[in-house]
This record gives structure tokens, C-alpha cells and sequence, in this order.
């Protein structure tokens, strides 16, 4: 343990030096290395790559969350024996203060260094179209492969399965009144909401599920009745109407969208909304009249979001979601956009987190 009372001020700043500065500096070249060569395509990210940089994320929360915990632990004994007026205990608390300080930095500095450079870094690949970690992210190994089953479970406890049918069978009544349905998922990751809610509907339900990111590992498979298909291979849900017409399908009755195509379709650095209206214009074109399409529209506190963020970061706990809602994240591009008032009718159901967006096509 080191004892702060003894230390000369050179003592401390070579401390520093190796505890805070050497762990940065190693990690920032690092990260600016690996992003040159991601950048000019020296090195392709590969599953080991993908792997390690979950394992770095990870490793982030982690650190940062027991760190101030117990750093925060650690100062109020030391304060509580300070009032007590027990001085002896409140310096050797103090010692391992310092000593814990300087220990966590060596792991929590270098990954939240590489944590901020490559944030950036992966953005500026997926700018300029070198690296999509929309593709990494939820193969094995990426960083949010357990979200769909997490969620998944979440969504049990909150009963939403069976609020989604009464909610969607409440609004969208003569769709369900159809001798067959088309139900389609464009962007369903392992499809565990879609397996949840083929067992409660009836089974004149046809069950199309695609996705973006191919070799999901898990995903649901298809099954031998024919009404419920994962395709296999690449879909991008910007191409809905070509992806059904390779099925033989020109049009479907019920799209649903929860966190996935439409919720990607955006980001903050798109002014206008440009991207949320090419989604609603290809899924109006995949949709028969009165059919609808349904989006997910818990509204969140950026507290409550912080707080299962930190929770789910630092303990491997799911309180809640962990991000905003796909409703939440477009609703400033669908407020007064002319192509969705003009062939859409909305509606809200449902309360807290089984809320839902439904868009009826009027035309
Ligand atoms: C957060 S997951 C949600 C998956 C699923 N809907 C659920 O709630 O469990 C997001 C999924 O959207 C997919 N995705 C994102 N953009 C897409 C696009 N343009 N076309 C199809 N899928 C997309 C991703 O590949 C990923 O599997």
C-alpha cells in the first residue's frame, strides 16, 4: 500500500506518470494505429477484432462503475472516521485511497481512452463506408450479441406480448377480421419477439422474418408449417418491396419495426429526417391499404436510460432499456413530414414500456 504522508512530490508525479499517463499514452496510440489501419485497409476487422473490441466495452463499464463504488465507499469511511476523530484510521484509509486510485486508473484509463478514440473512429469508417459495425454488432462475439434476449425477457416481465395483440387487435381490428395475414419483420436480430408472438397469434399469421446483419448465432428458426420464415442472407429494410418480391410476395398487412430499420435509419447528423422518410416510402409501397406498420414508442428520461445504462454496464442488470425508443428517435421527422400525414393515419396504444406507434396506410 502507498503511504501518502511519506511520498516527495517527485515520488507522486512518477506515480502519476505510471498509473495515469503511461496507460493513456500506450492507449491512444494503440487506438490511433488500429483505426489508420482499419482506415486505409492495412488490417480488415475480423471476429477476433470484433471480440476484443466488446471485451474492451465491457471492461469500461465494469472498471468505471466498481471503481467509483468502491472509491466512493472508501472516502466515506474515511470521512466517517475524520468526524469520529479517529485520525489514525482516517489517514490509513487515505493510503488506500490513493493506493486504489492509482490501481484503477492502469485498466480504467487506457480503455476509456480507447473507448472515446475509437467511438469517434468508428464513426468516421462508417462515414466514409469503410467499417458498418451495425453488421459486427450482432454476431457472436459483438458488442450487443445478448441485447435481442435480454430485451426479450425484459419484455415477458412487462407483459408485452400479450399487450401487442390486444393493442394492435384494438386499432388494426380488420386486419385480424383477414382469412391470411402477412406479418413482417424486416430487422428482427434473433427474432425472439416474433417466436414469442407466432405461439399467442392465430395461426392464419404468416411470420416473415429478415434482417441486415447475416450469421446471427440463435436466431429463430424457420419453421415446417410455412407460416413462420427467417430468411436466410442479407435484407436491408430499405429494400423491403424487392426482398418480399423474391419471395413471391408483392404486399404485406402488418410491418413491425421495433429498434431496427427505422430506428437506423437516422442519427445525428441527419438534418432533415431524409432517411426516416425513404424508410416509411418503401414499407408504404410493401403495404396494402389499411394495412399498418408498428413501431415500438416507450417514452424515456435520458436519467431513466442513464441509469439501466450504468446498471446494465457495470452489474449485467436489465432494468429497462437502454436506449430511446425507435417512435422517440424519429418523432421530430414524422411531426407535420407531408408523406407520412398525407398516407398515414396514426395512433398511439398502449402505456409505458409496451407503448406503440401504429401507422395506418390511408392511401
Ligand atoms: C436492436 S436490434 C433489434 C432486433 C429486434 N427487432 C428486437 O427487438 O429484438 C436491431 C436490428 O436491426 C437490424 N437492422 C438495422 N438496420 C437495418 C436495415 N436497414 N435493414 C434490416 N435490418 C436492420 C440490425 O441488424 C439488428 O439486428
Amino acid at each position: 500500500m502507498i503511504d501518502a504522508s511519506v511520498l516527495t512530490i517527485s515520488d507522486f508525479v512518477k506515480l502519476l506518470f505510471w498509473c495515469f499517463g503511461a496507460p493513456f499514452l500506450i492507449s491512444l496510440v494503440f487506438s490511433l494505429m488500429f483505426w489508420i489501419f482499419l482506415r486505409f485497409r492495412v488490417i480488415s476487422f475480423t471476429y477476433g477484432l470484433n471480440l476484443m473490441n466488446t471485451i474492451i466495452d465491457r471492461v469500461v463499464g465494469y472498471s468505471i462503475f466498481w471503481s467509483l463504488s468502491i472509491l466512493g465507499l472508501i472516502l466515506l469511511t474515511m470521512a466517517a472516521f475524520w468526524i469520529l476523530g479517529i485520525l489514525t484510521l482516517a489517514s490509513i484509509s487515505f493510503n488506500v485511497f490513493v493506493t486504489f486510485l492509482l490501481y484503477c486508473a492502469i485498466v480504467v484509463i487506457p480503455s476509456l481512452t480507447y473507448y472515446f478514440v475509437m467511438e469517434q473512429g468508428f464513426n468516421a469508417l462508417k462515414k466514409r463506408g469503410v467499417l458498418d459495425l451495425k453488421d459486427w454488432d450482432y454476431v457472436k462475439g459483438g458488442k450487443l450479441y445478448r441485447w435481442p434476449d435480454a430485451t426479450y425477457k425484459y419484455l415477458k416481465r412487462k407483459k408485452w406480448y400479450n399487450d401487442f395483440l390486444l393493442n394492435t387487435k384494438d386499432v388494426a381490428s380488420h386486419i385480424y377480421k383477414l382469412s391470411n395475414v402477412v406479418f413482417v419483420s424486416p430487422s428482427a436480430n434473433k427474432g425472439r419477439i416474433e417466436e414469442k408472438l407466432y405461439d399467442l397469434f392465430p395461426k392464419k399469421f404468416d411470420f416473415i422474418l429478415m434482417d441486415y446483419s447475416q450469421n446471427i448465432e440463435g436466431k429463430a428458426i424457420t419453421k415446417s408449417n410455412g407460416k413462420f420464415t427467417y430468411v436466410d442472407g442479407s435484407y436491408d429494410g430499405n429494400n423491403l418491396k424487392s426482398n418480399l418480391a423474391k419471395l413471391g410476395m408483392c404486399s404485406s398487412d402488418i410491418i413491425m419495426d421495433i429498434r431496427g430499420c427505422i430506428w437506423y435509419s437516422t442519427d445525428k447528423d441527419d438534418d432533415t429526417g431524409e432517411g426516416v422518410t425513404r424508410v416509411f416510402r418503401e414499407y408504404h409501397k410493401s403495404l396494402k391499404v389499411g394495412g399498418v406498420i408498428i413501431i415500438d414508442a416507450v417514452q424515456l428520461k435520458s436519467k431513466t436510460i442513464t441509469r439501466n445504462q450504468i446498471f446494465y454496464k457495470g452489474m449485467n442488470l436489465v432494468l429497462g432499456f437502454q436506449e430511446i425508443s425507435t417512435y422517440q428517435k424519429i418523432q421530430g421527422f414524422i411531426d407535420n413530414n407531408d408523406f407520412i400525414d398525407k398516407h398515414f393515419h396514426t395512433e398511439i396504444v398502449g402505456e409505458g414500456s409496451n407503448r406503440l406507434a401504429i401507422f395506418k396506410k390511408i392511401s
